[in-house]
């Protein structure tokens, strides 16, 4: 049974399907996993009881599934030994990620182009926090992939201080601070009244970043970096 005292990870961990809810009220479970319910509920001015209301309802109607079809599967994560869990994430959301961030790339500079006239704030704001956004994966995928995460895969079994944890959840931080202004840039992903296809398009490409996003780094805040840690 979730309650307003448990911590936001521990409640996705218990419920996947939560992640679907706390994306509708803008609930920060990847970055913001350690914060209590009550708190991050707070934080928002979101009335407790309605929202524990919507949350149970949700709960019990929805099957196994998320929005997008897919469900994390949590438990099977947390089976796994550190060096399957860094293939898992690599093969699954830096691969997804990387192929998304390219499709994008070009919508957006076409889009821009296009409508530049009519949307030119809108879609100048939306094409700096991109390209910020891209810069900051990019390099931080680099740095997991050639850097960190092979010394975690030699590492884990041993006692560690390497401050590398906090290093990652720091560039995290600053993805989710990025993810935030592309959430509010883009009316949480509404394009505009007769907005074209490219225009549509690029939103809902965004939106699928971004949820893949949130689930990338709540699993590594909240699955990997424990297990890494020796169970924080
Ligand atoms: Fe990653
Ligand atoms: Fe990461």
């Amino acid at each position: 049974m979730i309650t307003l005292q448990m911590k936001l990870s521990d409640i996705v961990k218990a419920y996947p399907r939560a992640v679907d809810i706390f994306n509708d009220f803008h609930i920060d479970y990847c970055c913001g996993g350690k914060d209590h319910l009550l708190d991050a509920l707070k934080e928002l001015s979101i009335d407790p009881k309605s929202f524990m209301d919507v949350m149970n309802k949700k709960l019990a109607d929805a099957k196994n599934k998320t929005s997008n079809g897919e469900v994390l599967n949590v438990d099977q994560l947390m089976d796994m030994e550190v060096p399957d869990l860094i293939d898992y994430i690599i093969d699954t959301y830096h691969t997804k990620e990387r192929r998304l961030i390219a499709e994008i790339d070009g919508l957006m500079n076409k889009v821009l182009l296009v409508h530049y006239e009519h949307h030119q704030s809108q879609l100048v704001s939306l094409h700096s926090l991109f390209s910020d956004l891209k810069k900051e994966l990019e390099e931080h995928f680099a740095k997991e992939e050639k850097l960190v995460f092979p010394y975690m895969k030699k590492s884990f079994s041993e006692s560690k201080s390497d401050g590398y944890v906090k290093e990652l959840e720091d560039e995290h931080d600053a993805a989710g601070d990025l993810i935030k202004e592309i959430t509010a840039c883009t009316n949480d992903f509404k394009a505009p009244e007769g907005a074209c296809a490219s225009y549509r398009m690029l939103f809902e490409k965004l939106n699928e970043l971004i949820k893949d996003i949130y689930n990338h780094i709540f699993t590594e805040n909240s699955l990997l970096f424990p297990k890494y840690e020796g169970g924080r």
